[in-house]
């Protein structure tokens, strides 16, 4: 027998239990005549103790134990004298009376502790251990019941779990494909799914009504600390339903799962359009955990003779509560310094400290009166011991770079609360984007996102005067700064679907080779119909109030896509690639 109870079971009420555990040693102490060795597996630790009076070969064998390695022990159950309050077992220890090492290990590359002195890549590559760390197990527990507690809910909802093919065509999300020769077909090649977009819909028009999956999905994109090449999604579609009804069933989806995982009552989301967002936020996807709200100043800042000010496009400001006393004059000019960045890319940053006196300082008192400065202040709901941080010039980048000012407060300010959760559901997305380089249109979600209802003429014009103007129904769901879900209501009839392909610059025949099987079966009774998906790797980060998702995922990839265990992609031998017809591919 390996176990009779594992590492964190053990309690002061099955003293004198005699008891066999079996798990990895995660160190072990010699104290000339006591040797403590604390064993641990995925639900605990244990402490083992190994006496050189009672069983002097016992003892020195356990004395040969290095960490990581294998054993199995057999003991009984003692009451501790020096007790530890900080782990569940601490009440007790194993008098060890036999003792058996299963597998020896090598002395791992990095510390299996909850804080690790192994770097990113190091623990990727070892990633067998770094999972053995508990912060690590913890996250793939979380995910494993998230995932639970997913399909419970939607399965009382009614919705049915289907699967869809990886091996697949093209499907538009704004990423690259990955793609995947077939031997069987020379010189074609399969795509691996962006996501199950058009199977869903193709399932809506066979009448399966509702429908999930919880699926990989695979893009290949830059990534960065949200973005993994293939990354997990909670996929959904239904039939005939509004934009109410679906915002409805996963609003009801999020609370389901804040409250069974978390314990988290979160109230009604509040909506907020693109528009508003990018306005008062600079972001579409707003962190709402803080306020610090735009304010447009140009009626009140512009005319006034300050020629940077007059000649921008908008001068716009936020309010950084209570620290006009506190940030020094090095602070201010660090804060410039961070906004002038590249990254950020603003020309300079004008301030307006309210001191908590009464008096006023700014980098443009010499254009501004006080009596003006305060205008600006009443306007913007600033008081006595506010900075008013304001950024001019064109109003899109504008609304960007203090959009990041906004969040590098809040972070400066401790703003972001970790166990806080603001969700919205941002709404009325515009239809098409421009893109400058390509000098075509884009779907801003995705091509088969119907326009809505008010906006259907104005499309069916096909006037690119007015393309910009048009607003899709479709909607994100954004926590606390992080894009958590995006779905939208689906064109179902076949002559708008083709209209929508002709103004994202499609040929008919390109429309047709890539998406006819979806516009054909438009043509044999397709439902009304609509969804959304939501990241699921980025809402086990979120929910867990960390950004990066890597540690959510067993075996993540670095930001080169590369998989440092298995070290892929990897090159292949030439027979391999003969058999795929790829021999044309330089050989090395
Ligand atoms: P979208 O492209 O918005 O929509 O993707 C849905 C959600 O998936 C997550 N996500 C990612 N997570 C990790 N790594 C990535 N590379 C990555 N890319 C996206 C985000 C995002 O909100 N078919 C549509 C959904 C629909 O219309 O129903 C779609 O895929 O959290």
């Amino acid at each position: 027998m390996y176990r009779s109870h594992h590492c964190g079971e053990l309690r002061i009420s099955d003293v004198e239990k005699e008891i066999t555990l079996s798990g990895w040693v995660q160190k072990s102490r010699d104290l000339g005549g006591m040797t403590f060795v604390d064993l641990r597996d995925r639900y605990g630790i244990t402490q083992l103790v190994f006496n050189m009076d009672d069983n002097e070969q016992l003892c020195s064998e356990a004395r040969k134990l290095g960490r990581e390695f294998v054993v199995n022990c057999s003991g009984i159950v003692r009451e501790r004298s020096n007790k530890n309050p900080n782990r569940d077992t601490g009440d007790i220890e194993i008098e060890v009376t036999s003792l058996n090492i299963l597998n020896a290990s090598q002395t791992p590359p990095f510390t299996i502790e909850n804080d690790t002195d192994g770097g990113d890549e190091l623990r990727m590559k070892y990633r067998y251990l770094d999972i053995r760390r508990k912060p690590i197990q913890e996250n793939l527990i979380f995910r494993s019941k998230l995932a639970l507690e997913t399909r419970k809910y939607l399965d009382g909802q009614g919705f049915i779990e289907i699967e869809t093919p990886f091996l697949i065509k093209s499907t538009p999300e704004g990423a690259r494909d990955f793609v995947v020769p077939s031997r069987l077909n020379p010189n074609e090649f399969y795509a691996l799914p962006q996501s199950p977009q058009t199977f869903k819909q193709i399932l809506m028009v066979a009448g399966m009504d509702k429908y999930f999956q919880i699926v990989k999905c695979f893009r290949d994109e830059d990534l960065r600390a949200d973005r993994q090449p293939e990354f997990t999604q909670i996929d959904c579609e239904m039939s005939f339903v509004t934009i109410e009804d679906i915002l409805q069933t996963f609003e009801g989806l999020t609370k389901h799962l804040f409250s069974s995982m978390k314990n988290i009552k979160l109230s009604e989301f509040p909506r907020m359009s693109y528009d508003d967002a990018l306005a008062l936020y600079g972001s579409d996807k707003p962190d709402l955990r803080f306020g610090m709200e735009f304010h447009e100043l140009g009626d009140l800042a512009q005319g006034k003779g300050f020629s940077v000010f007059d000649s921008a496009e908008s001068v716009i400001g936020i309010v950084a509560p209570g620290i006009a006393d506190s940030y020094s004059n090095k602070d201010m000019k660090k804060l410039t310094e961070w906004v002038q960045r590249p990254q950020i890319g603003a020309k300079g940053l004008v301030y307006v400290k309210l001191q908590e006196d009464g008096s006023i300082k700014s980098t443009v008192g010499k254009f501004f009166d006080d009596e003006a400065l305060r205008t600006w202040a009443e306007r913007m709901g600033a008081a006595k011991g506010d900075v008013i941080l304001i950024l001019c010039g064109e109003t899109e980048k504008t609304r960007k770079q203090l959009g990041e000012l906004r969040l590098e407060m809040g972070r400066n300010l401790g703003l972001m609360k970790d166990g806080d959760f603001k969700p919205l559901w941002v709404i009325d997305f515009p239809l098409l984007e421009w893109d400058e380089e390509t000098e075509r249109f884009h779907a801003m979600h995705h091509p088969f996102t119907s326009p809505k209802q008010e906006d259907m003429d104005k499309m069916l014009s096909g006037d690119h005067a007015t393309m910009k103007s048009l607003r899709a129904d479709a909607y994100d769901l954004v926590i606390n700064g992080s894009e958590i879900g995006g779905g939208s209501i689906r064109i179902h009839d076949r002559a708008l679907q083709s209209k929508n392909f002709d103004l994202l610059g499609f040929t008919k025949e390109e429309a047709e080779a890539q998406f006819g099987f979806l516009m054909g079966s438009f043509e044999y009774g397709a439902p009304p119909h609509g969804g959304i998906a939501f990241g699921f790797d980025r809402l086990n980060a979120v929910m867990n109030g960390q950004s990066s998702i890597r540690d959510f995922i067993a075996f993540p990839k670095n930001n080169q896509g590369r998989d440092m265990m298995i070290d892929a992609p990897s090159p292949v031998d030439n027979q391999q690639l003969d058999d795929l017809h790829l021999s044309m591919i330089p050989k090395d």
